[in-house]
């Protein structure tokens, strides 16, 4: 069964929280679960990440897509696939709904190259998300939490720092996404506090996989 779940939004809608609090939820039900991130949660990934991300160099966008599913192939095939075929739930903090989103979208990729789709799904080496959980959030609160979070210091990354009509791109994707494909994807709201997103999470899980509630 494949029991890969994706959190996916744009910068500052709270997702990383909501996977940690998912992913307790479910080993509490007693679920192998593990939890895990793009890009960047292998030893290559790594140095793939710091390429994309420090911002010491800027990527040319083809570059930028590129490295982002370079990051992805290594993910799938050391961590993904390896901790699915143990049984265990692997929920993973973005995945190609970002690439789609980020690069094709807000980096405007997609507009001329038609196979760009292709080559998200060669980058997947097969594996899809079972379930896909967009947690929604306007623009202006999520820049709002970015600030907050910089002026508590933690460092921006190359992207964070990008113009507002660049996330609002993302954030219309994403919408975009959802609107194609209602059976994989799910809205949360994640304007609400946090415990409420949390009640949202776990409920459709409960729902979507026959869990106890
Ligand atoms: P990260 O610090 O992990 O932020 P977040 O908590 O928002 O996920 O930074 C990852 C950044 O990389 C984020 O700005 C989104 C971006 N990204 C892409 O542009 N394309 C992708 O395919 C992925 C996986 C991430």
């Amino acid at each position: 069964m494949n029991r890969l779940i994706t959190f996916e939004g744009v910068d500052g809608c709270g997702k990383s929280t909501q996977l940690q609090r998912a992913a307790t939820w479910l080993r509490g039900q007693g679920h192998d679960v593990v939890s895990t991130f793009e890009p960047g949660d292998t030893g290559l990934g790594k140095e793939i990440r710091s390429l994309l991300l420090a911002g010491e160099f800027v990527p040319v966008p083809e570059t930028e897509l590129l490295l982002f599913l370079a990051d992805r192939a290594q993910h799938v095939r050391d961590v993904i696939v390896p901790a699915l075929q143990s049984g265990a739930w692997v929920l993973c903090d973005r995945y190609s709904d970002s690439t789609l989103a980020y690069q094709l979208a807000a980096r405007k990729l997609g507009q001329g190259a038609a196979n760009l789709g292709q080559m998200l799904r060669f980058a997947e080496c097969g594996v899809s998300p079972a379930l896909t959980l967009w947690f929604d959030v306007p623009v202006d609160e999520s820049m709002r939490r970015m600030k907050q979070r910089a002026e508590s210091g933690e460092k921006a990354t190359r992207l964070d720092d990008e113009a507002i009509s660049f996330h609002e791109r993302v954030a219309a994707a994403f919408g975009r996404q959802y609107a194609s494909e209602p059976e994989r994807m799910i809205r949360i709201d994640a304007e609400q506090g946090m415990d409420d997103v949390e009640r949202q999470v776990t409920g459709e899980l409960t729902r979507r996989f026959g869990l106890m509630a």
